[in-house]
């Protein structure tokens, strides 16, 4: 989350030896997201939580998000959903709140990887879910990520619409050579890495689905935001929780969740 990461570029700003410093890290940033925002109904298994992350609708009690957005496993009627609708405001948008967390087993913090949850709620919402990869593979990108988060790194305002853009994958290598520099070392087999100059996800938009199409044209989410340096950096990726990698698990959980 916001403060989460805060911290985290004030560590990592302080860890970074000299002449590693992030190229133009001081530079404005342009619109993260490259400034798209979501027709009403694109992504309607997108959904909003109170705490100032994204989640996607799993099931229909069930929100897929972040591990770092939520607190233990256990019962939790703490957050609210606010569903149904890109446009936070609209007369469309239902909330809901939650009644217990299952955040993944062994998850100590987003930059060591194992970043995602389920939040099960109060009641189940009539609205299309969005489907896990159907198999490992998939993960080439490009994909589409989405959030309600902040704009540009240093803004600190939320948006009222649902932003999304087209990332391409960066390799695992790539991405880690550069987060092992600012002292990170980035959990390759369970995160995928994804963007392009000047287009990023950003605070606030955690916990929210990276997806692609699959051949059928349906929707898949391959990942989670999840973590990252500043936003849209250049030379510095979004870091997604790599789905694929947790389909079982996931599975499994949301069918004892229901
Ligand atoms: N951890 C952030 C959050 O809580 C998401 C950061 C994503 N950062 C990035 N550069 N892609 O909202």
């Amino acid at each position: 989350m916001v403060r989460n990461v805060a911290s985290l570029v004030v560590a990592v700003t302080v860890a970074l030896p000299v002449g590693a410093t992030p190229a133009r890290a001081d530079t404005r940033v342009p619109e993260v997201i490259g400034g798209e925002i979501a027709t009403p109904g694109e992504f309607p298994w997108a959904v909003r939580l109170s705490m100032g992350c994204g989640g996607a609708l799993t099931a229909p009690r069930l929100v897929l998000t972040a591990g770092h957005c939520v607190g233990a496993t256990g019962p939790n009627h703490r957050i609210t959903v606010t569903a149904g609708s890109s446009d936070l405001k609209s007369k469309d948008a239902v909330t809901v709140k939650s009644v217990e967390v299952f955040r993944s087993p062994g998850f100590v913090t987003e930059t060591e990887g194992k970043d995602w949850a389920l939040v099960r709620l109060e009641r189940a919402l009539d609205l299309p879910t969005l489907d896990l990869p159907e198999d490992a593979g998939g993960d080439e990108g490009p994909f589409t990520v989405m959030g309600w988060g902040q704009t540009r790194e240093s803004s600190l305002k939320q948006e009222r619409r649902l932003h999304y853009a087209e990332v391409p994958i960066i390799a695992d290598r790539e991405c880690a050579k550069a987060y092992r520099q600012a002292g990170v070392e980035l959990v390759r087999d369970e995160s995928i890495c994804a963007g392009r100059h000047g287009v990023d996800t950003c605070q606030g938009d955690s916990g929210g689905p990276m997806v692609r199409r699959d051949a059928a044209g349906t929707w898949r989410q391959v990942g989670i935001v999840s973590w990252g340096l500043g936003c849209a950096r250049d030379g510095y990726f979004g870091v997604y929780t790599q789905v694929s990698k947790f389909r079982d698990e996931i599975r499994a959980a949301i069918s004892k969740l229901g």
